[in-house]
């Protein structure tokens, strides 16, 4: 049995005295893993290595903070281009020049861009294109389609609705604290449903000002899809926004849609494009970027120098290393891994055909819930960070995976024989994994 790390579990209970919700960020939630066993804090974090409060060393196998660090934590080039600008001062009165050569970079990597606006984080960012769309057409009502943040205007879909937003975030999510006067501002529909955002569009056509959706998450559109959203949402004179804030970068150096050749009026990007460092862009045609200029868009931190820095750093090495090619082969390896390993304990494991960028399996049994969180508390007997997810890094190797397949069979040979003998809750050290969102205390 794991020996617990008192230190890193204790600043914990304590934090949950303090901050309303333990954490900041709700995806980082010891409780969303394995609750009284999750190790909370980070002393040390380098490549896919991070130590806790107590010395004790994981590999992370798990969503490598939500995907906000493509080239592993830590990287030694975006670290040293971090340092220099550090110490040349990070702000002032005057403003960064990096943030110049870094929108030149996002408009020659997304040559239908020709303006950009810098935020620091990924929802900030879409909020802020979803203002620059609603200001350039002099129009309120937003369709969306994925996630995009925590703010009002998003929320706003699930106001006076049946949790709208099911499917696209979290099940359980009240809009509390959101103006009920936004009812009916936010829309959603579903990926690939092109009769669900017809009828978006014969209901709120005319007072459209944006489709904002992912362009993928975990698997390509059906053919003609997007060009479908596109052609639809001109057709009512609203303006197409992609958001690229997870997969951007992950699966295709850029925009995923630059993959896919359909371009949109605005992009945004955040996590990723900085490694670690927070850095967030809103990208946009001259035309569609026009509101910006007329809306009030504008905050201190967004002028500090660090966030371009390491964007700039960051970009040159994606590139170099084509990490969209490496992370894409070790989650190959990794689904592959799980398949087998899986099938040779006769475990009711199933891996979706999604993207390898974005690996995940699921339990196929009624107690899927209590099963992840006992391959979590196997995992980190054995030092991984592990859920049914794993967003590769640059930093992830062959030898890492070698060594989490041993730690994987292990896990899973415990697990059918737990499901087995019928004993898998009384193997659980604590309670099993919340499920989306719910008040801690
Ligand atoms: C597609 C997408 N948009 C927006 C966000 C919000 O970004 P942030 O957490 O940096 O505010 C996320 C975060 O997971 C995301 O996946």
């Amino acid at each position: 049995m794991l020996r617990k790390s008192k230190i890193t579990l204790a600043l914990y209970e304590r934090a949950k005295r303090r901050f309303p919700g333990g954490t900041q960020l709700l995806s980082k939630r010891p409780e969303l893993f394995a609750p009284d066993q999750w190790p909370a804090y980070f002393s040390q974090a380098l490549g896919c290595e991070i130590w806790d409060l107590d010395g004790r060393h994981y590999y992370d196998m798990s969503h490598n903070a939500v995907g906000a660090s493509l080239l592993g934590y830590a990287d030694p080039d975006v670290t040293r281009a971090v340092v220099a600008r550090v110490e040349k001062g990070c702000i002032s009165t005057l403003n960064p020049p990096d943030e110049v050569e870094l929108a030149d970079r996002l408009c020659e990597i997304h040559p239908w861009a020709e303006c950009v606006r810098l935020g620091r984080c990924g929802g900030e960012a879409c909020a802020m294109a979803v203002r620059i769309a609603r200001a350039t057409t002099d129009r309120s009502v937003v369709a969306i389609c994925g996630y995009h943040g925590w703010h009002d205007w998003y929320l706003a879909a699930n106001l006076g609705a049946e949790d709208a937003l099911r499917g696209h975030l979290l099940p359980g999510l009240d809009p509390l604290g959101v103006p009920r006067e936004l009812r009916a501002t936010c829309i959603p529909f579903e990926y690939n449903d092109r009769d669900a955002l017809e009828r978006v569009f014969d209901e709120h056509g005319d007072r459209l000002a944006a489709v904002m959706m992912e362009p993928a998450r975990n698997q390509d559109p059906e053919p003609g899809f997007l060009e479908f959203v596109r052609d639809g949402a001109h057709a009512r004179g609203a303006l197409l926004i992609f958001d690229e804030v997870s997969i951007g970068w992950r699966l295709h150096h850029g925009g995923a849609h630059l993959r896919f050749h359909v371009n949109p009026d605005l992009a945004v990007f955040a996590k990723a494009l900085g490694n670690g460092h927070p850095i967030a862009a809103v990208i946009g045609t001259r035309d569609a970027m026009e509101g910006a200029h007329t809306s009030f868009i504008s905050s201190s931190y967004w002028t500090e120098a660090v966030g371009p820095a390491a964007a700039l750093a960051t970009l040159r090495k994606l590139r170099e290393k084509d990490v969209t090619a490496h992370v894409a082969r070790i989650g190959a390896m990794i689904m592959d891994l799980w398949r087998e390993v899986a099938a040779r304990h006769g475990l009711p494991v199933s891996v979706p055909d999604g993207y390898p960028c974005l690996a995940r399996f699921a339990f196929d049994h009624d107690q899927a819930n209590e099963l992840v969180t006992l391959f979590t508390q196997l995992m980190l007997e054995s030092g991984f960070l592990a859920k049914n997810a794993v967003y590769p890094t640059l930093a992830h190797t062959d030898e890492i995976v070698a060594k989490y397949a041993e730690a994987v069979d292990k896990a899973f040979a415990e697990i059918a024989q737990a499901i087995e003998r019928g004993d898998v809750t009384d193997r659980l050290n604590g309670p099993p994994a919340h499920e989306g969102f719910r008040r801690l205390l």
